[in-house]
């Protein structure tokens, strides 16, 4: 019965986990899957995660299941960290939040929503994005778009063809947008942008669905979440997916958020058991640590504050890697101007490089990348910089 299955390819990301784990090299670098690294090179758990595990511990009383939609402070905490504390959406009850295995569980169950209880009939996806999006929505059977994002030559935004391109969208349609730290550009809109989508999407009645995995890494978490809210305050209706595993660390616990914010509280909470209804039959219902570990975190000022301060020493590192590298690839000889870098949010960028050169830096030096150019900022170190720029400048 199985003879006839094909090999799948490997993940274009987390293909190359395994690749770099198999590699013997020693001075071996992975740029590859978005993960943050200190600069010993480590993923070390964030001191607040830590404390708020050991208290979980000591508090514990009980493995029974959790609710279909999981840690219910949690799901509370994760509005506020949306939304803001105080937003009229939070008052009027309008936003519905499930517990999610990641990012990925929650796209998953957005996409199986927006199929079920939506007359949808394209989702509009940005051109490069990340490639799971295609993926999650392919499987679900929605109808996919693109819409141009990148303009390759100047290393911008392309927002004359993005406008072109969504203007097509229809009522109803779903626009996935990344909240920010856009991946695998870096690049996102502006705050001004951000109004001229969010106007432009009301008027043409889209569904917005926002894949937000990285709040915390550009400029802060309220800063972050200015396109969201942006949104937010033009909407009736909106989705969003939003991820722990990058900015507490939690990647092997598996949580992240669906949320949805609908027209009142009656629809919301009618939505809400659907969405329920969805998970029960995805895998009933979520675990428990890696929530628990947040909401403790999010419900504790002092732990709060201290992951904060975290966070924020995580986002200044990445950035001063960003000058570091621009300036040796600049003094190893580069002839291209790469100061495009500095400009990029989060943890990647889209350097430019091409397939067969990340094909050249894996095989002769042993750093691994996405084929696509993009590369993980975050895992770059003092240590390994300088054979880094050195490297790239050989393989330009
Ligand atoms: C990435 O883009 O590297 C991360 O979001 C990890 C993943 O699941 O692909």
């Amino acid at each position: 019965m199985f003879e006839h299955i094909e090999a799948a390819p490997a993940d274009p990301i987390l293909g190359l986990g395994e690749a770099f784990k198999a590699e013997t090299r020693q001075n071996k670098i992975n740029l590859g899957i978005g993960v943050y690294k200190n600069n010993q090179g480590d993923t070390p758990i964030m001191r607040a995660v830590k404390e708020a595990e050991r208290r979980l511990f000591e508090l514990e009383t009980t493995k029974n299941y959790l609710a279909i939609d999981g840690v219910a402070e949690f799901n509370a905490r994760t509005k506020e960290l949306l939304f803001g504390a105080d937003s009229d959406i939070l008052k009027q009850e309008r936003a519905k939040t499930v517990q999610s295995l990641g990012g990925t569980g929650a796209l998953r169950i957005a996409a199986e929503f927006i199929k079920r209880q939506t007359n949808a009939k394209n989702v509009w996806i940005s051109n490069p994005t990340w490639p799971n999006h295609n993926a999650i929505f392919k499987a679900v059977g929605i109808n996919i778009r693109e819409y141009r994002y990148y303009d390759a030559e100047n290393k911008r935004l392309d927002w004359e063809h993005l406008l072109e391109d969504l203007s097509l969208a229809e009522q109803g349609d779903v626009v996935l947008l990344h909240g920010c730290c856009h991946n695998p550009t870096g690049i996102d809109p502006t705050p001004e942008q951000w109004q001229i989508l969010a106007k432009m999407s009301a008027e043409k009645g889209w569904l917005p669905l926002f894949d937000f995995a990285y709040q915390g890494f550009a400029n802060g978490l309220d800063e972050d979440a200015i396109g969201l809210r942006t949104f937010a305050a033009n909407h009736k209706e909106l989705l969003v997916s939003s991820s722990y595993s990058k900015n507490f660390g939690l990647y092997n616990e598996r949580v992240g958020a669906f949320t949805l914010v609908a027209g009142t509280a009656d629809i919301a909470n009618k939505a809400l058991t659907q969405v329920k209804s969805i998970v029960r039959t995805l895998y009933s219902n979520p675990a428990s640590h890696g929530a628990a570990t947040v909401a403790l975190v999010l419900g504790d000022k002092q732990l709060k504050a201290d992951w904060e301060q975290e966070l924020a020493q995580m986002r200044d590192r990445i950035k001063q890697m960003r000058h570091r590298f621009v300036e040796l690839l600049k003094e190893y000889g580069a002839q291209q101007d790469f100061n495009f870098i500095i400009e990029q949010n989060g943890m990647f960028s889209f350097s430019g490089l091409t397939p067969e050169q990340v094909d050249s830096l894996k095989d002769e030096f042993a750093i691994y990348a996405v084929r696509s150019g993009r590369i993980n900022v975050a895992g770059i170190t003092e240590d390994n910089i300088r054979y880094l720029c050195e490297s790239i400048v050989k393989v330009l």
